[in-house]
């Protein structure tokens, strides 16, 4: 699929076929998209753990759910959480990371990059100085006292994970799966997979074939384009060029806006063939 047609069409997916599994080549495949995501700084932070719903009892389930995620947990029968090793914010600020960079030839030396160029001006002056800012948080989840972090690292950090979620979900789409980014329950979840107390959680994947129609209802309500997106300085709205919106249109990056006519009669009955309060 061309990139603005499967940008087009990911959406967010509550409805899944709880009755046909994900082939696991599927799954690496959505898997391998997310390790292919930028990284921060020469820093592999992110890790997964890949959770087949089917091995987990009913109670273990229950004790997932949270107001935001309910019924999806039982229909999709696979989950990818993902999370930042915040161990390796806390050992991987020495700029070597960088240097494998150099090494392989990703950062040229017509940029300036060399091994005495990261030590002498990148580690003190962007790795260091992003890692010693004073806006601190705690580091881990039983901080002792002084185990603490910049914020400022922690949100990269956190959103080099966010890049990988929205890898693996366009991987997702791409294979003909529906997908949703979902929040469950953190202190359930640490107990069921046993993770290290420096991985910080963030929303899974929830993965499996749609129940709904692809479409799903429509494309989901954004702010209008001008309001959010400026042009040089803040309140200067970014103009929208309505010649490239028709050529969107037509590619499918922008399609028709929810809720389409038929949306809340395809919604009672997805919920009876799947057994749900319609
Ligand atoms: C980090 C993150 C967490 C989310 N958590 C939930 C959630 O707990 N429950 C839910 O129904 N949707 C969740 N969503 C999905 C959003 O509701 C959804 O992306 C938004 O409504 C826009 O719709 P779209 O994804 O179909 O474009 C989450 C999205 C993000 C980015």
């Amino acid at each position: 699929m061309e990139l603005g047609e499967l940008i087009g069409r990911r959406r967010s997916i509550r409805l899944f076929r709880p009755w046909r599994p994900v082939e696991r080549e599927k799954v690496q495949t959505v898997v391998e998209a997310m390790r292919l995501a930028p990284r921060l700084l020469g820093l592999d932070l992110v890790r997964i753990v890949v959770v087949y719903k089917e091995r987990l009892s009913p109670i273990e389930l229950g004790r997932l759910k949270t107001p935001t995620t309910t019924a999806q947990l039982d229909m999709a029968p696979v989950l990818i959480m993902p999370f930042a090793d915040l161990s390796v914010l806390a050992r991987g600020l020495d700029g070597s990371g960088l240097k494998a960079l150099a090494a392989a030839g990703v950062l040229p030396r017509s940029l300036g990059w060399s091994d005495d160029y990261i030590e002498a001006t990148v580690v003190p002056e962007v790795y260091r100085a992003l890692a010693d800012d004073e806006d601190r948080v705690p580091l881990y989840r039983r901080t002792e006292p002084g185990q603490t972090v910049s914020r400022r690292l922690l949100v990269t950090a956190v959103t080099a994970v966010g890049l990988a979620q929205t890898y693996g979900l366009l991987g997702a789409f791409d294979q003909g799966l529906g997908a949703q980014l979902s929040a469950i329950n953190f202190a359930a979840a640490k107990e069921l997979l046993g993770y290290p107390d420096d991985w910080l959680p963030s929303s899974p994947i929830f993965l499996g074939y749609p129940a709904e129609s692809v479409g799903a209802g429509g494309q989901r309500p954004r702010e209008p384009f001008e309001r959010d997106f400026h042009l040089g300085r803040h309140g200067v709205p970014f103009p929208r060029d309505p010649d490239v919106t028709r050529q969107l249109a037509e590619e499918g990056m922008l399609q028709p806006a929810a809720p389409l006519p038929w949306r809340r009669a395809e919604l009672r009955g997805v919920a009876s063939i799947l057994g749900l309060p319609t």
